[in-house]
């Protein structure tokens, strides 16, 4: 039945009966939390053997090189080849870091304020004195910590639509065609944080392609969800650095990745993947922070694994433990909430998040409501810049920590939230 039909007096019904729902629940005292995409401990325990598989003796290199100690700033070569096939590159266009690819992507940005990039005849700092302020793209709903990190560097964020294969394109190339202070787009092309979202080849073309007036414009291509499927294996994206080259502009993206969510989230491995060019950039501009990053932990890493397909066996094992927790928010929806016309939301195959639409305007009642009843969920506008969700609908569910009872639980309890919530918004009135 749908809620937005109803006269006045089903409405009423319709509230009162929902109210009594949420007091029920709201009695049982719950305290759970939905708010971050992390790994549960069952996920990270698979990682376990991690911990141990590198033992004193057995830390050289196969070219002999003492792993223990400083030096190979772009990480070892076996741990450059893995990462290349990982990527899709090769070695010689990888950087292998430290653990996280969130700091990587901090430094490439800032390190472009400071200093600037290839193609670009000054620091973007320097040209904002000469006519800023420097601009990315972000498609919404995104990903806090990109939005987080252009608010830090003082950097304006033009919002554009997801659509199901990715960005807005016709926006984009309007935005990037004219103005050389759009310097950038965020872009997270697999699983999409928070919405689920594959990009399309047609959207890795256009991207490639696109006229740009800034000549040191940069896709910042945040591949964090490569392989992290919910069952069906992972999803296939077009090779953005591979269509950049066809298109001439090799130097037009950096791709960034990490194991965070493969092995252990705080001990993970990230990488950046570039043209050749733009890898020379990074290790210059890395080399005033860093003699060496943790090589012993790169090697662990190629240990576990082995190869590509022992990678590909672990998410299989990932996604056993969180591809039914996924399905438990899925049928919680459908269950409370299908057919009454106040939300809507995404079936993602991958990544961590489900993304919610609910009736404009209700988002934030939603949140407070869940959090009074127990159930941490992301702040309301989160998923846009400044935390400021214009339309106050998105919410961004994370069920991959909690236990798969505790996220049924939350999802009874979220589910009232938004009945909740949206009735009063359709009766005229506040929660
Ligand atoms: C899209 C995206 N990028 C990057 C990260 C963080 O990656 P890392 O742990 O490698 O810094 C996350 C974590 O949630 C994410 O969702």
């Amino acid at each position: 039945m749908d809620l937005t039909q109803q006269s006045a007096d089903e409405l009423a019904g319709t509230a009162e009966a929902v109210r009594q729902t949420y007091d029920r629940l709201r009695g049982r005292n719950l305290a759970l939390d939905m708010t971050r995409g992390k790994p549960g401990p069952d996920q990270l325990d698979l990682a376990d053997g991690i911990l141990t598989i590198v033992g004193a003796g057995e830390t050289d290199g196969a070219g002999g090189d003492d792993y223990r100690n400083y030096g190979l700033l772009a990480g070892i070569p076996e741990a450059r080849a893995f990462f290349a096939d990982y990527m899709g590159v090769s070695a010689e266009e990888v950087v292998v870091g430290g653990n996280s690819s969130l700091n990587l992507m901090y430094d490439a940005i800032s390190g472009a304020m400071l200093h600037g990039m290839p193609g670009g005849n000054a620091s973007w700092n320097d040209q904002v004195k000469d006519g800023g302020p420097i601009k990315f793209i972000c498609p919404v709903p995104g990903y806090d910590r990109h939005f987080a990190i252009c608010e830090r560097l003082g950097i304006e964020m033009i919002t554009v639509d997801m659509t199901p294969d990715g960005p807005d394109m016709d926006a984009v190339e309007v935005l990037v065609a004219d103005d050389a202070s759009v310097k950038g787009i965020w872009c997270v092309p697999k699983y999409s944080n928070p919405s689920g979202e594959v990009y399309a080849d047609a959207v890795v073309d256009r991207l490639a392609a696109m006229t740009v007036a800034a000549p040191d414009f940069r896709v910042i291509w945040d591949n964090a969800y490569a392989v992290h499927h919910l069952g069906d294996g992972p999803a296939t994206v077009k090779n953005l650095l591979d269509a950049c080259k066809q298109a001439g502009d090799a130097d037009r993206v950096l791709m960034f990745g990490s194991t965070s969510k493969i092995t252990h989230a705080g001990a993970g491995i990230a990488v950046l993947a570039a043209s050749e060019t733009n890898v020379a950039d990074a290790l210059k501009k890395l080399f005033y922070a860093n003699i060496g990053f943790d090589k012993i932990n790169q090697l662990r890493h190629l240990r576990f694994f082995g190869d590509q397909a022992g990678l590909l066996a672990h998410m299989d094992k990932q996604a056993a433990l969180i591809g039914p927790k996924f399905a438990a928010v899925d049928a919680a929806l459908e269950q409370h909430l299908g057919g009454k016309g106040i939300a809507t939301w995404k079936k993602p195959k991958g990544g961590y998040f489900v993304s919610v639409d609910v009736l404009d305007g209700c988002a934030a009642d939603v949140i407070r409501l869940a959090g009074e009843a127990g159930v941490k969920l992301t702040p309301a506008g989160s998923t846009w810049p400044h935390g400021n969700d214009p339309h106050d609908r998105n919410i961004r569910l994370a069920p991959t920590f909690p236990g798969i009872a505790e996220v049924e639980q939350a999802m009874e309890v979220f589910c009232a939230c938004v009945e909740m919530a949206c009735v009063a918004k359709l009766q005229g009135g506040a929660t």
